[in-house]
Formats: structure tokens, sequence, C-alpha cells
């Protein structure tokens, strides 16, 4: 081997061989609000994979108040991580997480839900992926609308629980895509009850449908929005422990997760009709992804991805998942 391809090829190889000493060296956080949500886990496992394939240090962090999501920051920072990203308890922390972000030197991106300023507007210099909330909210209420067709419901003997959680954008977006559909069907307006949820999980959204269900004994049918699957998982076990009949209800959730799932796999049909399916893989695998060549490489992400969604009922979701890539 003449001396000059030699010199190339352990150049080559000192080039190399200080990448992958560099991506050894990369610490980056995931910090999610309800890390017992199965659609939080599944963010997570998709990042582990990110961060295996390119060889970085994937820090996971639950942070459910802003307290938390404080000291993650600065734990992350004391660490020599380079950057986070955050699906935060509440999007109204936005100033304080941005102005965390940089006084630890940290890079930030956020995930699910997007960070806004005191006035409410979202802070657009963050790069975030979402879910395109509307059209995903407008592809529950085509679902729910073709069911009670189907089952040959008068829509104004129907209730519409409309499990909310205003102060968040993303939610707001989702329920009324689902609502603006069955209005356009001709739901009566008057016949959507509003179920504000303290938290977003199952449990909140049982309590909160359970007021709504006790107030209006008299509607025997019913159909349930929410922001995601837990939401309408709580609606309908309301209306189990309420007595109405499975075929009495059509939820349709969005997720896609295990609680979803978990649903479709008992074996008798309960009044969790649907979800759609939205992909982790593209907010744990992608997001992680984007952060390790904006670290690595400086290679800054796009500002905003918005993600779509699949419909998926009980006999399809296998099907559904596999198409995703997400089994
Ligand atoms: C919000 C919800 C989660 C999930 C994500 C998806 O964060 O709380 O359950 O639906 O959005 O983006």
């Amino acid at each position: 081997m003449g001396f000059i391809k030699a010199a190339i090829l352990a150049g080559t190889v000192a080039v190399f061989a200080a990448t992958s000493a560099y991506a050894a060296d990369v610490k980056i956080g995931f910090i999610v609000k309800q890390p017992e949500e199965p659609w939080f886990q599944d963010e997570w496992k998709f990042a582990d994979i990110a961060a295996q394939e390119k060889g970085f240090t994937l820090v996971k962090i639950g942070a459910e108040d802003g307290e938390k999501v404080q000291s993650a920051i600065d734990n992350l920072g004391a660490q020599g991580a380079q950057g986070f990203i955050i699906c935060t308890p509440d999007v109204k922390l936005g100033p304080g997480i941005v102005a965390k972000a940089a006084a630890n030197d940290l890079k930030l991106m956020t995930v699910d839900d997007r960070l806004v300023n005191a006035d409410g507007s979202p802070i657009e210099d963050v790069p975030h992926m979402g879910i395109s909330a509307t059209k995903i909210g407008e592809a529950v209420g085509e679902t729910i609308v073709e069911e009670i067709k189907k089952r040959g419901w008068d829509m104004k003997d129907v209730g519409a629980i409309r499990v909310s959680y205003d102060q968040l954008p993303t939610a707001v977006d989702r329920v009324e895509g689902a609502l603006s559909v069955l209005k356009a069907a001709g739901f009566p307006e008057a016949n959507i009850f509003d179920a504000p949820q303290a938290k977003t999980d199952t449990e909140a959204a049982l309590n909160a449908s359970t007021v709504v269900l006790n107030k209006n004994a008299g509607i025997k049918h019913w159909v349930a929005v929410g922001l995601n699957d837990e939401a309408v998982l709580g609606a309908v076990r309301a209306t189990e422990s309420v007595g109405i009949a499975a075929d009495s209800m059509i939820g349709v959730g969005i997720g896609g997760a295990d609680s979803a799932i978990n649903e479709f796999k008992k074996p008798a049909a309960t009044g969790f009709f649907g979800t759609v399916i939205i992909s982790p893989k593209r907010h744990g695998y992608e997001t992680a992804l984007n952060m390790f060549e904006w670290v690595a490489n400086g290679k800054e992400p796009e500002k905003l991805i918005l993600t779509a969604g699949q419909v998926a009922l009980r006999d399809n979701y296998e099907q559904v998942r596999k198409d995703l890539g997400i089994e």
C-alpha cells in the first residue's frame, strides 16, 4: 500500500473514530408529563431505539408538575446533556422552560403538547412535533356519525359526552374537530355535554362523565369524544357504572397504545368502539433522532411537524398498527 493511500485510510479511521466517540458523549433527555400512560411509554421505547442506533445516551424523566420539570432540566444540565425533548405537564410553563433550557445550555424540542406564551399563542421558535389535532378529531367524528347511522339511532335522542381539558390547545382542537363533524351531520348542539377532566387520565374522565350521565339520566344512547384513549375510556367506564349497555355507547379515542388495545382484546365488545391510532414511533424515534442530528451535526430540526392518524376498530387494529410500523 502506498504511503498516501495508507495515510488517507488512517485519516478515515480517525474521523470515523472521532464521530463515534462523539456520539457516545451525546446525552439527550426525554421528559414526559405522564410516565404511567402507555402512549408515553411507547414514545420512550422508540426514542430508545434511536439512541441504540446512533449510540447516544437517552435520559428518560417523568415530570408531572412544574417543579419536577424545573429540576429535571437542571439535572440534565448538571449531567452534561446537550438537549432534551419534552411533553410538558402544562403548556403555560412555556417561557419558564425556554429560559431554564437556555440557562443550562440545552437545546430544546417539544413533543405532543406545544408550549405557549403568556398570551396563549404558541412558542414558534421551539421545534415541535404534534398530531394534526383537528383532522384527527374529524376522523373521530366521522367514525361516530357512521356508527350512529348504522345503529339506526335518531340523533335527537343521543347524548354526546365532550370529555374536555380546555387548557391544552391540542385537546380543544381534537374534540372540536370531532364535534364539528357531528354537528354538520345534524347532531343537536343541545345534546352535547361538557365533562371537564381535572387531569388527562381515565379516572378523571370517569368522574367528569359520571356527573353528565347522572344529570341526564333520561338519555339512553351516548357517544363520547376526548383528547386521548384514556379520556374516552373514562366515559365508557362511566356508562358501564350507570348500567348503559355496550351497544348503547359509541366511544372513539385517539392514541392506539395499550389502553385501547387492551380494550379491543376483551372477549366482548365494550362501548369503546374505536380509536385513531397515532404514531409513537414518529413522536419518539423521530424526535430523538432529530435532536441527535441537531446536537451532533448542527442540523436544526423543522420548526413544526404534524403527524397523521388512522382509524382502527376492534377487528382491524392489528393491521393498522402493522401498517404504521408500531407492532
Ligand atoms: C397529549 C395527550 C397524550 C397523547 C399525546 C399525543 O399529550 O395527553 O395522551 O394523546 O397528546 O400527541
